[in-house]
């Protein structure tokens, strides 16, 4: 695991663990990481596709947190954005040195031009695509975002939008997170992952 001191925000890398493989999907050799903005579903449809595909889920968001011993609130507010950036860069250099596993991502990961570039080397990247209403309706759940936090979240997600979409269309799959059961989508995913891969599942697409 990377550590972030939060004192310092200084990074000490220690190796995670192995986690046990269930029966991977022989067709998975690399990571699938998800992107896409808040309230995508990256996690929740993370679990479930690596449910699916026999591979560990694992949400770089909550590694940040192990990593630096602090909630990204807590980062964000002690060291400010640039800071949290480069942790999270650093932590998903290392997720993706690891074995393959489903990787879900925070939102503004794939804007890093660096953590972007090392997503497309070393993962198959997919965008979980939501229009407003979806996503306004989940971040309206949670309420520890600390983009969010302004009071305006319809404001900030429709900016964030317009600048983060064009980005986010630079991965190699792109499925719709439509206002459907996590299953559901996570089916859809699935499927556009094996058409990717040119694996024939038999299910009905
Ligand atoms: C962020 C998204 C968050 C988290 C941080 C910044 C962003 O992750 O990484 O609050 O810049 O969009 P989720 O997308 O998982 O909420």
């Amino acid at each position: 695991m990377l550590r972030i001191i939060a004192e310092s925000a200084e990074i000490v890398d220690e190796p995670s663990p192995a986690t046990p493989d269930p029966a991977p999907d022989p067709a998975i050799v690399r990571t699938i990481a998800l992107v896409g903005l808040m309230g995508a579903g990256k996690s929740a449809i993370g679990k479930r596709l690596a449910q699916r595909l026999g591979l560990p889920f694992v949400d770089a968001d909550i590694e940040i947190e192990a990593a630096a011993g602090c909630t990204i609130e807590e980062f964000f507010e002690r060291f400010g954005e640039a800071e949290f950036r480069a942790g999270e860069r650093r932590v998903i250099q290392r997720l993706l040195d690891g074995p393959p596993h489903v990787l879900a991502t925070g939102g503004g990961a794939f804007m890093d031009p660096q953590t972007r570039a090392l997503m497309r080397e070393k993962a198959t990247t997919i965008w979980l695509r939501a229009d407003l209403a979806v996503l306004l309706e989940r971040v309206a759940r949670r309420s520890n975002r600390p983009l969010l936090k302004n009071g305006d979240p319809r404001g900030t997600l429709e900016r964030l939008m317009a600048l983060r979409y064009p980005v986010y269309a630079e991965a190699d799959l792109v499925v719709d997170s439509r206002d459907a059961p996590a299953d559901r989508t996570a089916e859809d995913v699935h499927a556009a992952l094996m058409r990717h891969l040119g694996v024939a599942t038999g299910e009905a697409t």
